[in-house]
């Protein structure tokens, strides 16, 4: 029986993917599998593009941000052959598994491969968006709000001395959880997520009395939030393979900054930290949290157990079907309204 096992990280990189990636090889040369890595996520597996990976090759990976493997986000599923020719690469390189390291379109390819065509596949969650379900929280999270953090008191710093309305737009796609994290963390006055359009009445409200009482007021937003005044008509947007809207120029944050000016007079300025909130060393946190469910993933493919993603639960780390990771995003619930509304 073959002992190799492929590992691929697919979708936007994140820092905890390479601690994943360490993790997960060391627990398998542990148990007496050989690995190899695609590179470039799932385009390595339809075009068989491989990089060695060993302990050796791993070793400080635990440190180190972005993915040793490189990303894409090619979706095998919608090339013509694609499929094909990913179960070919597969049988060529004489694979045992392969544990795919994603969100949910990664993870999404993962369960087709698992459900439709029987490979074994184990998956490992990953986000910066951290909208996965079946798991507590995904690497890349900790890191990206903790940037934006950093960000956002250098914001309170030059709007306190000039006054100023500060609006800060960081990512997250449809998912709220990092403009929401961050703006708790921040101390800001207003938050606005993707879950609810925003109350433009409220936003003005906490801006005018925040700038009233200290003199600057800060707002965070989500890249994917909602102005009612202005919806999001105005242009089509592009669409990436697992059909997102690819959300990069849509200006939220000086959006916002434009209707707080327009509408209070008060001098307004956004800033957008893009993707500087996705690169850099893992905080503790993420290398942990990596490190923790690559191990978990070899230690699925020694048991046999495919189909399944190793996941956060409370602070343990079980394997769980991965359909229920990919079945539904996790966005921010009605459970949050009451620490919303004490905060903003
Ligand atoms: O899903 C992770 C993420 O960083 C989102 O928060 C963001 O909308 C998107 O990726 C940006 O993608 P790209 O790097 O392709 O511009």
């Amino acid at each position: 029986m073959s002992k190799k096992i492929a590992i691929l990280t697919g979708g936007g990189d994140c820092p905890g993917l390479n601690p994943a990636i360490k993790g997960c090889v060391w627990a398998a040369e542990k148990f007496g599998y050989e690995c190899v890595g695609l590179t470039d996520g799932w385009k390595g597996l339809v075009e068989g593009l491989t990089t060695p990976l060993n302990r050796e090759l791993t070793e400080y990976a635990i440190t180190q941000g972005g993915t040793m493997l490189a990303t894409s986000r090619t979706n095998p599923f919608k090339q013509e052959g694609g499929v094909q020719k990913c179960l070919e690469t597969f049988k060529r390189l004489d694979l045992y598994a392969l544990v795919a390291m994603g969100g949910e379109d990664t993870l999404g390819v993962a369960t087709r491969f698992y459900r439709d065509h029987r490979l074994n596949v184990v998956g490992v969650p990953k986000t910066m968006d951290n909208d996965l379900s079946a798991t507590d929280y995904t690497f890349g999270f900790d890191t990206s709000v903790t940037k934006a953090m950093e960000a956002a008191a250098a914001l309170v710093d030059t709007g306190r001395s000039h006054r100023r309305v500060m609006v800060l737009e960081v990512m997250g796609r449809h998912a709220g959880w990092v403009a929401l994290f961050t703006a708790i963390a921040s101390a800001a006055d207003f938050v606005c997520i993707p879950e609810r359009t925003i109350d433009t009445a409220a936003l003005l409200k906490k801006v005018k009395e925040a700038h009233a009482r200290k003199k600057f007021a800060l707002v965070v937003t989500s890249e994917a939030s909602e102005l009612p005044e202005v919806g999001e008509g105005e242009q089509k947007r592009e669409l990436d393979q697992f059909g997102h809207v690819i959300l990069k120029d849509r200006g939220m944050g000086e959006r916002i900054a434009g209707y707080i000016e327009k509408n209070t007079g008060l001098e307004t300025r956004h800033a957008v930290i893009g993707h500087m909130q996705r690169g850099g060393a893992p905080t503790l946190f993420d290398r942990m949290l990596g490190v923790r469910v690559g191990v978990k993933a070899a230690e699925l493919v020694r048991d046999g157990q495919f189909g399944q993603m190793s996941a956060l639960v409370g602070n343990r780390i079980i394997g769980v079907p991965l359909e229920k990771a990919t079945g539904e995003l996790k966005t921010v619930s009605a459970d949050w309204n009451g620490l919303m509304e004490v905060l903003f």
